[in-house]
């Protein structure tokens, strides 16, 4: 099988030229001039079209039981999902709960996936405790492939570690030269103001952004620095909304700690208000760390284009209008979360590159190169070269679109960024070689995405 692409221009990282793209089987095997296409071969004329690496999402839930409830994707949908909007690689959190077994919960994660994406997946290994079993069952996880740990600050009870859990891991994932990814949001001070509202007769959906101020994801986010300072360890921030936790990320990584730092579509985008609207209108908005005042937009903008936030990924995490109501009667027990793996790529560049917010090589990087370099899949995902995956997004600057959940192919009953007008889309996805999308509709293979196994990278992260 090959595929000829000739005439578009290729847009990496940190180039941006005029070639042809020569694949053979599921690899780029010459990238030049005037290539000649072998008889057999399908070409594809992308003149006037950007090609960009395939996208990668460092941050999604699709299996999630979660809130007395399940996220609402399949592999299929989300992955179908992805694709459409040039996300050919996801990392999924593996999350089963504090009252379940790890591997148990390794091995269900990977069986749910398996056979089921249409795009290639990894995974980022939850620790949510830390008993007499879990250092060997997380060197079997590594072992397979799974290099990178997740941890939650929040969700006490549930998700959440305490320090010294916090400690254990990061202490084995320096051993074990791995990254771990942290959800820093202080558990106790979330718990104590959420019944102190509820207490009050605070009840509704713009009482969540209270209960979670920004303070309390700085105290989360420098508690986690602090503690990879010590550990010498390896650390990710996920998820960062606001100014207060972007100064301490920043400061420590300006100390040297080995910290990166990723931002998700709807902080960057929208604003605590949405939470305010009655009934299940404001509970749509409803996710953790919450929602903030719009002056964090600004911020958070110029320190991604800065390269200060280092990765932009989407937390998708949907649960339809029916689930959003099992809080009706109490915020904190709106499930958590929105969609957006379908829309990253296309906000990101239409309302970042297009509006002159986000150089267009830091948009490959951040929402590409750099996810695949941090997590252990670069230069196989995250560029385009001789030798890597043919993960390829021929991207056409000229459509026009608006988004809608009557066209999404998100499993959710509605989208949080409904209305959005959109500049430029995917028109032609590949996963390894292979078509999967065309002209913007899913053309492809359900099963075709692979588990990709990832070394540890020891002291080489591409930070
Ligand atoms: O609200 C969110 N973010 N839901 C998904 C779980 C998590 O915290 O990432
Ligand atoms: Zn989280
Ligand atoms: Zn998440």
């Amino acid at each position: 099988m090959s595929l000829l692409i000739r005439n578009g221009e290729i847009v990496t990282s940190e180039s941006r030229y005029h070639a042809d793209i020569f694949i053979e089987d599921e690899t780029i095997t010459h990238i030049g001039r005037e290539l000649d296409a072998p008889p057999e071969c399908e070409v594809i004329d992308a003149s006037g079209k950007t090609i960009f690496p395939g996208f990668i999402d460092p941050h999604v839930h699709i299996y999630l039981p979660f809130m007395s409830t399940f996220a609402k994707d399949t592999h299929k949908t989300a992955s179908v999902a992805a694709l459409i909007g040039g996300t050919t690689t996801f990392i999924e959190m593996c999350c089963p709960s504090r009252k379940e077994d790890a591997l148990d919960g390794y091995h269900l994660w990977k069986e749910k996936a398996a056979g089921n994406s249409a795009c290639d997946f990894a995974f980022h290994m939850a620790v949510t405790r830390y008993d007499e079993d879990t250092e060997s069952q997380l060197r079997r996880i590594v072992n397979d492939g799974t290099s990178s740990f997740k941890i939650f600050l929040s969700y006490k009870d549930f998700f959440g570690v305490n320090d010294d859990e916090m400690y254990q891991t990061l202490t084995l994932a320096r051993r074990l030269g791995v990254i771990t990814t942290a959800h820093c949001e202080n558990a106790e001070l979330v718990d104590r103001l959420q019944q102190k509202l509820l207490a009050q007769g605070k009840t509704g959906a713009e009482w969540h952004e209270h209960s979670r101020p920004e303070i309390i994801e700085a105290e989360g986010t420098n508690r986690f620095a602090t503690f990879l300072e010590t550990t010498g360890a390896e650390g990710y921030v996920v998820h960062l909304s606001c100014q207060p936790a972007l100064d301490v990320a920043v400061q420590a990584k300006l100390r040297g700690v080995r910290l990166s730092v990723e931002s998700v579509v709807p902080h960057f985008l929208l604003d605590k208000t949405l939470a305010e609207r009655e009934g299940v209108e404001g509970r749509k908005y409803i996710m953790s760390p919450p929602l903030r005042d719009r002056r964090n937009h600004a911020a958070l903008w110029a320190a991604l284009d800065a390269g200060l936030i280092d990765t932009v990924g989407t937390d998708h995490c949907p649960f339809d209008l029916a689930q959003k109501d099992l809080g009706a009667d109490a915020f904190t027990q709106i499930p958590n979360g929105i969609p957006g793996i379908e829309e990253r790529v296309n906000l990101m560049y239409t309302q970042g590159v297009r509006k002159g917010r986000l150089d267009l090589h830091r948009f490959v990087d951040a929402l590409s190169t750099k996810p695949a370099k941090l997590f252990g899949l670069f230069p196989r995902k995250g560029t385009i070269a001789v030798g890597s995956d043919a993960d390829l997004v021929i991207f056409d600057p000229e459509y026009r679109g608006v988004i809608s959940c009557k066209t999404q192919h998100t499993n959710n009953d509605y989208n949080g960024f409904e209305g959005y007008e959109t500049e430029g889309r995917p028109s032609i996805v590949t996963v390894r070689g292979k078509i999967q999308v065309r002209d913007g509709e899913f053309i492809g293979e359900h099963g075709r995405g692979k588990f990709l196994a990832r070394e540890p990278l020891g002291e080489s992260y591409g930070r």
